[in-house]
Formats: C-alpha cells, structure tokens, sequence
C-alpha cells in the first residue's frame, strides 16, 4: 500500500487504537496500529512531558514506516498527589501491575480528601510525523475528580477511577461514543484530523 495513503498510530494499546480508528474514520484512511504492521520498537520514552513523549514515538515509528504518523501520549494527573502520575500513567507502579490494583492505590492516596480535593484531569498530546518530516502537535484535557470507588467496565486504565461531577458517572460508565465525543483524546484527535484533511487537500 501507498505509505502516503494511511496513517501509522504508534503504540500497541487497543484501548487507545479503539478510540483513535472511531475518531479519525472519517478522513478515509485506514489506520494500522504497530501490532497490526508487526512493528517492534524499542522506543524510550524518557521525555518529562507528554509532548516531548509523543515526539519521541512518533519520530521513532516515522523512522521505520515513513509515511503519516501519528503517536499519542497522555496520563492522569491527581492534585492531591502532586499531579502523579502523570507522564508515568503507563508505568505507575509497574507496567504488569493490573489497573484494579492502581486504581485502587489511588483511591486510597485521595481517602482523606472531600470533593474538590479529589480533583484530576486526562490529559493527551497527540505529535504527528508527516511523510516530508514537518511535525504537528495538538493537546486535549478533560477535567474530573478522583471516584469514591471504581465504576463502569468501558474505556480502559484508569477510566474507572475518572469521575466526572456533573454527569455523576466514571469515564468507563460512558459509552465509547460518549467518551469520544468529550475526552482529552478526542479532543487532541479532533483537531489533529482537521489538520490532516488540510494537508490533504493539500496533495490533490
Ligand atoms: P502512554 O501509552 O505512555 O501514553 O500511557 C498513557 C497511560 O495513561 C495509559 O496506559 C493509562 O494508564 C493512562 N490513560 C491515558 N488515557 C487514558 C484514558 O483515556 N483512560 C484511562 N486511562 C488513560
């Protein structure tokens, strides 16, 4: 296929890959996750912020496939624990541990905290590599507060956890369309696809 005629998202998760394809379906290019090219990369994420993260693996993949790239990275951040974990989302108390047990340990670390203090937010940068190598980066953030207990079986990680006051629900009770259409992803994908098609025209 025409490396120019699709988009390769850099990561292995397929929570995120779910919401990616949803969200930029409409620009008709098929998007393939690294597992589905049967990429392996050793990519080291050691940038201290989300941008500097989603450059680093959105040029690392670039620098195989060519072609459209696009890589996301993106974190909870907690007030009341500093803004951990932040960056270290993935890797917060080991990248095997199961998100019942984080989730859990984060709900402990905000016990003694009432309402606003248990404010959080998601948030995203997604950096795209495109095929002549100019970069693009765009953020989304969506604001919440740490649940009581966890709640909902959609999304993935910490959606859980992710409770939004005026809908008195988690992030995971939503349904995939729902989360989309207001979450930190869906809001960075939103406005990276508008510059896609821009550049897609672009090429005509
Ligand atoms: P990344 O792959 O380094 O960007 O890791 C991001 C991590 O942040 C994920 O593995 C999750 O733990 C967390 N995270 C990011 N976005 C979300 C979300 O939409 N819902 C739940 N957890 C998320």
């Amino acid at each position: 296929m025409d490396r120019e005629q699709r988009i390769v998202f850099a990561t292995g998760n397929e929570g995120k890959m779910r919401e990616v394809r949803a969200v930029l379906a409409d620009l008709g290019l098929p998007v393939f996750s690294m597992k589905d090219l049967e990429l392996h990369a050793d990519i080291v994420e050691d940038g201290t912020t989300f941008e500097e993260n989603a450059r680093i693996k959105a040029r690392a993949v670039h620098a195989i496939t060519g072609g459209l790239v696009l890589a996301d990275d993106s974190g909870l951040e907690v007030d009341a624990m500093g803004g951990a974990p932040g960056v270290y989302s993935a890797r917060f108390m080991g990248e095997d541990t199961s998100y019942e047990i984080k989730n859990q340990a984060i709900i402990d670390q905000v016990a003694g905290c009432v309402g606003a203090e248990r404010s959080a937010r998601f948030r995203c940068v997604i950096a795209a590599v495109f095929p002549d190598g100019h970069e693009e980066v765009a953020e989304g953030t969506i604001e919440g507060q740490i649940a009581e207990r966890p709640s909902g079986s959609g999304g993935f990680g910490y959606d859980p956890i992710f409770w939004l006051p005026g809908r008195g629900l988690t992030t995971a009770d939503l349904p995939a369309e729902e989360k989309n259409a207001i979450s930190h992803r869906g809001q960075a994908l939103r406005i990276m696809a508008g510059r896609i098609a821009a550049w897609q025209e672009e090429q005509k």
